[in-house]
C-alpha cells in the first residue's frame, strides 16, 4: 500500500482561495457589488458585518439612508457597532465623533467649539445600494464602480421581493467560499451525496438516476449546466443551472411536477458571501408573484435549516449533507491532492474561469459580469430553467 508515513500536505490554492484585501482572488471579488446584509438588520443599534475578511459596521441613520464604514473608529479604534444612531449619522460611544453615511466627520464634541479638526476626518467606507431585502457593496476601486445588475428572474411588474441570509439548507459555513460555489456545477454530487449515500435528501425519484445528458457550457456571464433526467412516463426533466461567476447563481431546484407547467424560469438569485478565508454564508432574493404566501417560502428554508441543527454527529456521518461534504473537504481545501475524474469536469471549468477573470482583472481590464451599460442592467438576461420534454421530439411536451 501507499504509505501515508512522511505525507506531505501542500500549501492551499492560495490564488483562488484567499479573498483578504490585496489578494488576486480578493480583488476580483471586491469588483461586483455583494451583499452585506439583510435591510431589516438595519434598525436602531448598528450592525457588525464581517465581508471577505474586512470588519465593518453597517446602519441606517435616522432619515433612513444605509451606510458602510469601517468598524473602527477614526479617533482612537473603538468598534462603532457600540455606536448610537442619530438622525445625521452614527456617534461612536467613547468620545462621541459623529460620522455621516458618506463617512465625513461632522461633530467632535470633546473638542473646543472653534476647531477644525473634524473637517480633515474622514472614516473610510464603501457605498451601498438596497434591493430585494439585501444591503449590497461595492468594496472594490471607487473609480471602477459597475451598474448594478438586475438579474430577470427578479424582474416583474407585480408581486415582490424578499431575501434571506445564512447556510444554504444542508450547507456548509465553516469552509473557503470555493468549495461552496464549486459544488453547484459539481452536479454529479447530487446522485451520489444526496441520493446513494444516506437517507435520499431530495423528496422526488427522479435525481436518484444518473441524468441522460450533462453538458457543462462557458456563456457570456460565467457558465452553466444542462441536464436531463428521464421521468416515468417516458419524458424528459431537464434543468439549466447558471452559474454567474464568480458568486452569483440562478438555479431550478423544484421538484418535477409531471402535471404542472411543463417549462418555468427560477424565482430566486443565490449570492455566495465570503466572510474570510475560512467561511462563508449564502443570500438569496427570491421572488413571491402577487397573491402567494411569502412566509411559506421563507418558513421553509427556516425550517429545513433547523431541522439540520437538531441532527447529532452519528447523524450526519450516516447521512451527511452538502455541509459534511463540503466542510468535510477542510477550512481550504488543497486542490494538490486532489485526483479530478471526467466527472469533474464543471469544477474544472469554474477554476479556468476564475483564473481567466483574476488575471483579467491584474490586467487591469473588466473580469465577466461587470455592467456597465445601465439599460442592460436593469434587467441582465440569464437562462437557468427547467422544461420538460419529449426526448423524440426534443420540444417541450
Ligand atoms: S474612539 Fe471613537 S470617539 Fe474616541
Ligand atoms: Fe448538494
Amino acid at each position: 500500500m501507499r504509505s501515508a508515513y512522511g505525507l506531505q500536505i501542500p500549501q492551499e490554492d492560495v490564488e483562488l482561495t484567499h479573498v483578504g484585501p490585496g489578494t488576486p482572488c480578493g480583488e476580483l471579488m471586491r469588483r461586483f457589488w455583494r451583499p452585506i446584509c439583510l435591510l431589516e438588520d438595519l434598525t436602531d443599534l448598528p450592525k457588525r458585518v464581517r465581508i471577505l475578511g474586512e470588519d465593518l459596521v453597517a446602519y441606517r441613520d435616522g432619515e433612513g439612508r444605509p451606510g458602510l464604514l469601517f468598524f473602527r473608529c477614526s479617533h482612537r479604534g473603538v468598534s462603532l457597532e457600540f455606536g448610537r444612531i442619530e438622525p445625521e449619522g452614527i456617534r461612536c460611544c467613547y468620545h462621541g465623533w459623529l460620522y455621516d453615511v458618506e463617512g465625513n466627520c461632522l461633530d467632535m464634541p470633546l473638542e473646543p467649539a472653534d476647531s477644525t479638526q473634524k473637517d480633515r476626518v474622514k472614516q473610510p467606507g464603501y457605498p451601498v445600494h438596497e434591493f430585494g431585502g439585501l444591503l449590497f457593496a461595492y468594496m472594490g476601486p471607487p473609480e471602477q464602480i459597475p451598474e448594478f445588475p438586475m438579474y430577470d428572474v427578479l424582474v416583474h411588474e407585480d408581486g415582490k421581493l424578499g431575501a434571506w441570509i445564512g447556510p444554504r439548507v444542508g450547507g456548509a459555513s465553516d469552509c473557503n467560499w470555493l468549495q461552496s460555489q464549486e459544488n453547484i456545477m459539481d452536479i454529479l454530487h447530487v446522485y451520489w451525496l444526496h441520493m446513494r449515500h444516506g437517507k435520499p435528501q431530495f423528496p422526488s425519484d427522479v435525481y436518484a438516476e444518473m441524468p441522460t445528458q450533462l453538458d457543462y457550457e462557458e456563456i457570456e456571464l460565467g457558465m452553466r449546466a444542462v441536464m436531463a433526467y428521464p421521468l416515468p412516463d417516458g419524458r424528459e426533466f431537464e434543468m439549466t443551472w447558471e452559474m454567474l461567476m464568480p458568486l452569483a447563481f440562478v438555479l431550478w431546484t423544484d421538484e418535477p411536477d409531471l402535471n404542472g407547467p411543463q417549462s418555468a424560469r427560477p424565482r430566486c438569485v443565490y449570492y455566495c458571501i465570503p466572510i474570510d478565508d475560512t467561511h462563508q454564508w449564502q443570500a438569496c432574493i427570491y421572488w413571491m408573484p402577487e397573491g402567494e404566501d411569502e412566509i411559506a417560502d421563507a418558513e421553509r428554508i427556516k425550517l429545513s435549516a433547523l431541522a439540520r441543527e437538531d441532527v447529532d454527529y452519528e447523524y450526519t456521518q450516516r447521512n451527511p449533507d452538502d455541509k459534511e461534504a463540503q466542510e468535510g473537504q477542510g477550512p481550504i481545501a488543497i486542490h494538490a491532492l486532489e485526483n479530478l475524474g471526467t466527472s469533474d469536469q464543471g469544477v474544472v471549468i469554474f477554476r479556468k474561469i476564475l483564473k481567466e477573470q483574476i488575471q483579467a482583472v491584474r490586467e487591469g481590464r473588466d473580469p465577466i459580469g461587470i455592467i456597465r451599460d445601465p439599460e442592460l442592467a436593469r434587467c441582465v438576461p440569464t437562462t437557468a430553467g427547467m422544461a420538460i420534454r419529449d426526448p423524440r421530439t426534443n420540444q417541450v411536451a
